[in-house]
């Protein structure tokens, strides 16, 4: 199996479904639509869609049936940055390669940005009538758990909390499961959830989007130390002038690379059960373990 044609492929498809989705309209609204598809193209690595629709296929699924739960998730993820990139939160002037959002409108539109990118996945997932309403309600409660208190937005306010405090690793791994890793579980379970997998495959596909989401966040903040801001398209250093909760802060650099090493090999084994068809899940945890953008 050629991964980069896996990739290549799955993250078209989900540029052009975006693109559907991000129409940019005339008149009042222009800013806020404009915005709001300057924040989602020509995006990153499209990493959670095609996860989604990775792990429709792997549960003997069509990876089509996944693109609305993709998407949903990709404009989460790009809602997320937009607010993550703020003045009050990261305060990060460069995303993608290009000015952050609250570079190019004012941090009061860029919030708002934000907040539109957050909502739109609920009216993607509730209109389509290509799915029974039972799985368009769980792909809602995942999305949603995701995102709230304890999800995304929790894990969020721990991080900013924790700027320059004394932190144990116990915290830190609250920090990133819960701000990176549960919206990577819900893209995983999200595909699935579309191509109507079983609840057993679902149980080990929450286990390797877990192992995966703590693997992914790891691994950005080492490169955070030792990547390259041109590949990155991010400026590196960031954390440590912010005084970030990081495993490199916390666990130093060495350790940080073992512990990215043990959760590669959690997610590898939780696809035991799985057969040839998870194939591009098993490539990913390599891709992830050893990016550099
Ligand atoms: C960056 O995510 C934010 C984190 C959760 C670490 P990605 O590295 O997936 O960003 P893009 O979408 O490729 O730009
Ligand atoms: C981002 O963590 C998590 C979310 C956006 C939810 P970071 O703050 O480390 O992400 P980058 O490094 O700015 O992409
Ligand atoms: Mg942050
Ligand atoms: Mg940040
Ligand atoms: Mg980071």
């Amino acid at each position: 199996m050629d991964l980069f044609a896996f990739l290549e492929q799955k993250k078209n498809i989900i540029n052009t479904a975006l693109e559907e989705i991000l129409e940019k309209t005339s008149g009042p609204n222009w800013t806020l639509t404009s915005t709001m598809h300057y924040a989602v193209f020509p995006g990153g690595k499209r990493i959670r869609p095609v996860l989604a629709m990775a792990a429709a296929e792997a549960v003997g699924g069509d990876a089509a049936v996944a693109i609305k739960a993709g998407c949903a998730v990709e404009l989460v993820h790009c809602s997320s940055l937009v607010h993550d990139d703020l003045p009050s939160m990261d305060d990060d002037d460069l995303r993608r390669g290009k000015p952050t959002v609250h570079k190019i409108v004012s941090e009061g539109v860029a919030i708002l940005v934000g907040d539109a990118l957050m909502v739109l996945p609920l009216e993607i997932i509730t209109e389509t009538n290509e799915l029974p309403a039972e799985v368009i309600l769980s792909l809602v409660k995942e999305l949603a758990k995701a995102i709230g208190r304890h999800g995304i937005i929790g894990g969020q306010t721990a991080d900013l909390e924790s700027e320059g405090q004394e932190i144990t690793e116990e915290t830190l791994r609250y920090i990133h499961q819960h701000k990176t890793a549960d919206l990577i579980v819900a893209a995983v379970r999200m595909g699935a959830i579309s191509a109507r997998g079983s609840q057993q495959q679902l149980a080990s596909l929450t286990t390797y989007g877990n192992s995966l989401g703590l693997l992914f966040q790891v691994i950005d903040d080492i490169l955070d130390v030792t990547g390259d801001t041109s590949k990155l398209g991010k400026t590196v250093g960031s954390d440590e002038g912010l005084k970030k909760a990081t495993f490199p802060a916390v666990v130093g650099l060495e350790r940080s690379r073992e512990i990215a090493e043990t959760l590669a090999e959690e997610a590898r084994s939780s696809l035991a059960s799985f057969d040839e068809k998870a194939d591009p899940l098993r490539k990913i945890v390599e891709l992830v373990r050893d990016r550099n953008s």
